[in-house]
């Protein structure tokens, strides 16, 4: 087991753990106990993840308090969950100093952070991720929250975890499309931060679809450092954290626009592409690194065109409405080349207009 520690400021102390192997989900509870003691705890699930096992692995027979989420995913994820975690965690007596742990995908991840953000003013939270995309980005960082009716993500707080752990051998269960999509936000932090990650994710791709636990702790690893040490620089989201939102920008409107029936991983490989397009327009470019790109998401099988039936306007509409707009219309975080974001007067995002937009999304097609 590796394990990588993270600088936040964290509920109960400065900083936290992220715990990195494969195979040792059986061997966590321990851990957790060793490190939270004698406090209540209670752990939120949903119905997929335990039907994959996980959950009985986690407790190994032990007596806990759980909440399974049904049914999983984004559906659920509402007041409504978490008003009912709140309720259950009331019946089971658990008071100030207790503990919830999420075990399962982003949206375990989110919602349980939440709730434990709000109970009783605030308990910790431990997250398992067991998704490409949480053990890649949602684990660390902090984001929590829920959807309202009208959008994503709408109540929500930073409440950075008190400990992480991540068994690569849980993404063996994990439906292919859900895996693949997932991947991207690694190509993304690649690309942003280690042209060494980006190497490795290259000459190792057919290892990664094959889910060799080797190759994929060596990718938690990279993706803990990465998004951990942005974390770290910027906890709440003030200035160099917005670098994760590379290939977001029109990802999100992608995303949005095809009324999420693309997951999130394949709007944003679109976005990744698109904001490609954009660097050589600019003059940002660099010999090749477009078809670098290109290859490892064909190999992926993840999308880099905008499906033919989403409306350029409604688009650009949606681009103009991204949460990170001022003024109405958002910077854009761009390559300097593969590992480094362009930074322009100490700021992460770039002044790009919006015909040359307009061109790419025409470009995406
Ligand atoms: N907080 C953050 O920083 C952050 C970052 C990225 C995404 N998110 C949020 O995360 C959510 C998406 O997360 P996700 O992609 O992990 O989706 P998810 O949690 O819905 O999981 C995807 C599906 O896989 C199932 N599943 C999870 N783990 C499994 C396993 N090991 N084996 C079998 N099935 C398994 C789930 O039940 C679900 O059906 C979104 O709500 C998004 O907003 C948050
Ligand atoms: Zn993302």
């Amino acid at each position: 087991m590796s394990e990588l520690e993270i600088q936040v400021p964290a509920m109960d102390g400065g900083s936290y753990k992220v715990r990195i192997g494969s195979g040792i989900l059986g061997s966590v509870w321990g851990r957790i106990e060793a490190d939270f003691g004698g406090y209540g705890k209670i752990v939120v699930s949903d119905e997929n993840v335990v039907s994959a096992g996980h959950l009985a692995k986690l407790l190994g027979g032990r007596e806990v308090d759980s909440f399974v989420i049904s049914p999983a995913g984004e559906t659920s994820k509402n007041i409504d969950t978490v008003t009912k975690i709140i309720e259950a965690m009331e019946k089971a007596c658990l008071g100030r100093d207790s503990v919830v742990v999420g075990l399962g995908g982003g949206t375990v991840g989110d919602i349980a952070g939440f709730a434990a953000s709000i109970f009783k003013r605030g308990v910790s939270v431990v997250h398992i991720p067991t998704t490409t995309v949480a053990q890649a980005d949602s684990a660390v960082g902090g984001k929590t929250g829920v959807d309202s009716t009208v959008s994503k993500n709408a109540y929500g707080v930073f409440w950075h975890p008190s400990a992480v752990y991540i068994d690569v051998s849980t993404l063996g269960t994990l439906d292919e499309r859900q895996y693949r999509a997932g991947l991207v936000e690694s190509v993304k932090h690649a690309l942003i931060a280690d042209s060494g990650y980006f190497e490795f994710i290259e000459n190792n791709i057919d290892a990664i679809l094959e889910r060799k636990l080797d190759v994929l702790e060596k990718m938690a690893d990279y993706n803990c450092k990465i998004k951990g040490s942005v974390v770290e620089a910027d906890p709440n989201e003030k200035n160099q954290r917005r670098m994760l939102n590379y290939g977001h920008t029109i990802g999100h409107a992608v995303e949005s626009a095809s009324g999420f029936e693309l997951l999130h991983g394949e709007a944003v490989s679109i976005g990744i592409i698109g904001a490609g397009l954009i660097e050589a327009k600019m003059g940002l470019s660099e010999p090749k690194r477009s078809d670098r790109v290109r290859k490892i998401f064909e190999k992926l099988g993840v999308p880099v065109t905008i499906p033919s039936n989403l409306d350029e306007k409604k688009l650009m509409e949606l681009i103009r409405h991204d949460k990170k707009a001022v003024n109405k219309w958002p910077k854009f975080v761009l390559l300097e080349k593969i590992g480094t974001v362009h930074c322009q007067e100490g700021q992460w995002g770039v002044d790009v207009g919006r015909e040359l937009v307009e061109q790419v999304l025409a470009e995406l097609r």
